[in-house]
């Protein structure tokens, strides 16, 4: 479809950055990333009638986004399609002919990152699924090397020392020698004491996400990168704490909770775990976390914190399930990390048994019974369930006799 509006609309258009690099590794891709030869935005609005989308446009950047819903197992899906517009360059020919435009896509790409996201597939009809490569991406994924395009490119954008460690780490290739030293040659020369602003934060937590965090944090820290985002992250221990997150999740996994959490957030709240107050206040500040993640990691520290103090030590099922069925899942797996082994094993009692324990009965029930709505419905509710969490009342008819005799 976008290759025959291309035609129609009569600009270029390709498919650009990761899509790419996944593509041609067989990877499957979260997004598609499309680049315009012509108006970005007049494009996408008319690509998104096409396919029954819904666009949100940028005018500023010439960007837009398409997002289109589909249903896939009856479930509803987001997929979102990018789309930009090239840089366009004119020039006046020597012989004073009208201005010529350029090829864009070129300049577009040697914009970029790296070499392996520097790849462009052309979606026009006429020659569509052209590979075009300027700067020998694929060769590079072929070799498993992450090469920046030019000496500047840190320079440019400093958060491209993260994504590099983060492209390593998740595809399993390795930085070049030369832009490795650029890495190091931008740490000496402190082009990353300025690096600030939401983007980092959003590459931080991609980084966590993506990868190993006991990894990638480490190889940030053999940059000298670590130590940039607050100088007291720099501690052996962070490491094998990570480590343990890492394996928790993991452990987690395999629990199939039904309940969504943000592993990498948890990853975070590790990383802030053995700071002091205002260290964890200035390590927020400097990658620019959001105010309501900020304060929701700072709190969830403190719960997680303030949970394992108050521990019962006794196995007793009821004080567990009081523990921890207020707390919110994100806590409880950093509870994990930190927790000694009889607590753990708590822990994964309360989230493989106890967790999911309820009463059978509903308040219709007790209507039935011919008990009248009040407060005592709560009481009753919160007794059968102490009962439940003893492995007793196990039956509905169990529970009802429980509520007669009340
Ligand atoms: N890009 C860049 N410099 C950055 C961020 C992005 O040059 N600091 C370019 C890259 O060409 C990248 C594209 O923008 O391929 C899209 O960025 P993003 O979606 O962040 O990365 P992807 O390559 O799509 O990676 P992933 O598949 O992991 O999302």
């Amino acid at each position: 479809t976008a290759g025959k509006l291309a035609e129609e609309m009569g600009y270029g258009a390709y498919l650009v950055g990761g899509s790419v690099r996944d593509l041609i590794m067989r990877r499957p891709s979260p997004d598609v990333d499309i680049v315009v030869e012509g108006d970005g935005i007049a494009f996408a609005q008319e690509l998104s009638k096409k396919i029954d989308g819904k666009v949100i446009p940028h005018p500023r950047f010439a960007t837009a986004k398409i997002l289109k819903e589909i249903i896939r197992n009856g479930e509803k899906k987001s997929f979102y399609i990018d789309i930009a517009t090239a840089r366009t360059e004119y020039y006046e020919s020597p012989a004073a002919l009208p201005k010529v435009e350029t090829s864009s896509i070129k300049k577009d790409l040697y914009r970029r990152d790296f070499t392996i996201n520097a790849l462009a597939v052309k979606l026009n009809s006429k020659n569509f699924g052209l590979l075009i490569d300027f700067f020998g991406g694929q060769r590079d994924i072929k070799d498993k090397k992450i090469r920046v395009l030019h000496n500047l490119s840190f320079v440019e954008d400093p958060t491209r020392a993260i994504r590099a460690i983060r492209f390593s780490e998740k595809l399993g290739f390795k930085i070049s020698k030369h832009t490795e030293n650029l890495i190091k040659l931008a740490v000496k020369m402190s082009i990353f004491e300025k690096l600030k602003g939401p983007r980092l934060y959003e590459e931080l937590i991609l980084l966590l996400k993506e990868t190993q965090p006991h990894h990638s944090i480490k190889r940030l820290a053999d940059y000298g990168l670590l130590k940039i985002l607050h100088p007291s992250l720099e501690e052996k221990k962070l490491y094998s704490e990570l480590a343990r997150a890492y394996e928790t999740v993991q452990a987690m996994e395999l629990l199939f909770l039904k309940e969504k959490y943000r592993k990498e957030l948890i990853y975070l709240m590790v990383m802030l775990w053995n700071l002091e107050d205002h260290e964890r206040q200035e390590f927020l500040q400097k990658i620019c976390v959001p105010e309501n993640i900020k304060k929701e990691v700072i709190e969830n520290i403190i719960s997680a914190e303030k949970a394992l103090q108050a521990f019962p030590s006794e196995e007793s099922p009821v004080e567990i399930y009081t523990l921890l069925s207020s707390l919110n899942i994100e806590i409880i797996i950093l509870m994990m990390v930190y927790a000694q082994e009889q607590q753990k094993k708590a822990i994964s009692f309360y989230l493989t048994k106890l967790k999911e324990i309820k009463p059978l009965l509903r308040g219709e029930d007790l209507k039935t019974l011919g008990i009248p709505p009040g407060p005592i419905y709560k009481k009753i509710f919160d007794e059968i369930l102490k009962e439940k969490l003893q492995g007793r009342l196990l039956s509905k008819e169990e529970e009802i006799e429980f509520a007669k005799n009340f």
